[in-house]
């Protein structure tokens, strides 16, 4: 077994760190079961691309226990938790290419080898290896069955393929399944990205001016929680029903410009490139604290930044002073890559075991549906969402309504009105 990983002795710490989360996954673990008995993934070869934490490995253990032969790569240089990828290759026999602070170089080359084991699937988390695949080895979609996409990033980049009239495999967009961004983006982002903030700099929120840059699902999750935790809430948008819906969710909304003069602490949570930018930095309050929670390490303009600054001084693990040349400093966290997973350990398991169960059960699917599917991008049936929500809900102890033939009967008719 290839696998490239930090150090095989921190196999114990990540076995007991990955059971842990396991018991917080009830609906992967009731997949993972039927898998064992159903084998629906026999054969198959998948890489996965994603964050290499312990909410990962129990998906990974679901696609073995399927009968699938998984390789795991980082989707995130910064994002492997180095316990987790020694316990995968000892303790499961799953190959892992991944190590915390891995160079562009080392994560580039794990992509590549991962490509060679000539996958049927590839389940990615920002479209890097479809990229990579179609740029380099597009000889490959001979025999790729299909690929998933976790995040809104990927998903953006799958649809300028199919404007670009490249992707010629069928790519299942998880994000869009609603017990993925409903729960993940949201309180899975809101309340990781708030923990990595605190853990880097360990800093009092209460009565601060707190910035979210973007009002997505991540966005609002961030704005909710920092509020909850006694911050001064801004967000900044370019979209005019956004800004609404944070103007009335009780948010203050203003132009960046505006926001980046008075924020002790600004969170990106976008999709796009620098949307903190020269000029932002320009007007910043000194120790202004600067983080980002979106998919790429771009949001920040860092080379401006850098460009804009005598010195940069490491003060705490993840926490960087930019010291700029008109006095004043800027401080970045985690070199400006995903705050939740660089200094915390991304969105915790309950809200990743919805997001990975729509991971599982779209690898089935791809395979049960191989023949039918058309190349593009897909959404999983809304059963299969409903589905999950229905095993979450029974794993947490709740029960709801159903439908009554009367009510069933009233939806389904026009003529009953005034
Ligand atoms: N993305 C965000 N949080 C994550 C986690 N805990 N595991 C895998 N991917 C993630």
């Amino acid at each position: 077994m290839g696998y490239d990983i930090k150090d095989i002795n921190l196999a114990p710490q990540g076995k007991q760190r990955i059971e842990w989360a396991d018991r917080e996954m009830p609906v992967l673990r009731l997949i993972r079961e039927r898998f064992e008995q159903e084998k629906p993934l026999e054969g198959i070869k998948i890489v996965a691309c994603a964050h290499i934490t312990t909410e990962t490995a129990n998906l990974a253990r679901t696609l073995q226990a399927g009968g699938a032969e998984a390789t795991l790569i980082a989707s995130n240089p910064l994002s492997t938790q180095d316990d987790v990828a020694a316990s995968l290759v000892a303790d499961w026999n799953i190959p892992v290419m991944a190590i915390k602070g891995e160079s562009i170089e080392t994560y580039v080359s794990h992509v590549r080898a991962a490509l060679d084991t000539n996958p049927n699937i590839i389940i990615d988390d920002g479209s890097d290896v479809v990229a990579t695949m179609l740029k380099e080895k597009p000889e490959l979609a001979k025999t790729i069955i299909g690929t998933t996409e976790e995040t809104t990033t990927g998903i953006v980049r799958l649809n300028a393929m199919v404007k670009a009239g490249v992707l010629n495999f069928p790519s299942i967009a998880v994000n869009d399944a609603q017990t993925k961004h409903f729960f993940d983006n949201r309180y899975g982002t809101g309340q990781s990205t708030l923990d990595g903030i605190i853990r880097a700099t360990n800093i009092l929120l209460a009565g601060k001016n707190f910035v979210v840059v973007g009002y997505g699902w991540c966005g609002k999750g961030c704005a909710m929680r920092a509020r909850g935790m006694g911050a001064n809430v801004i967000v900044t948008e370019i979209d005019p029903i956004k800004a609404i819906e944070a103007v009335m969710d009780g948010f203050r909304v203003m132009p960046m410009g505006e926001a980046a003069k008075i924020g002790d602490f600004f969170v990106t949570v976008t999709g796009n490139r620098h949307v903190i930018d020269k000029e932002h930095f320009e007007v910043m309050k000194d120790g202004a604290i600067v983080a980002n929670s979106g998919h790429f390490d771009l949001e920040l303009n860092l080379d401006a930044l850098k460009e804009m600054s005598s010195e940069v001084n490491n003060r705490r693990p993840f926490v960087e002073e930019y010291s700029k040349k008109d006095g004043k400093s800027v401080i970045v966290l985690g070199e400006g890559r995903l705050i939740n997973l660089a200094a915390a350990e991304g969105h915790p398991a309950s809200v990743m075991d919805m997001s990975f169960a729509n991971q599982a059960l779209s690898a089935e699917y791809l395979v049960k549906n191989q023949a039918t599917l058309d190349a593009g991008v897909h959404v999983l049936p809304a059963e299969v969402d409903q589905e999950i929500a229905s095993l979450k809900l029974r794993s947490l102890g709740i029960s709801i309504d159903t439908l009554t033939p009367d009510m069933l009967e009233y939806m389904s008719s026009w003529e009953t009105g005034t």
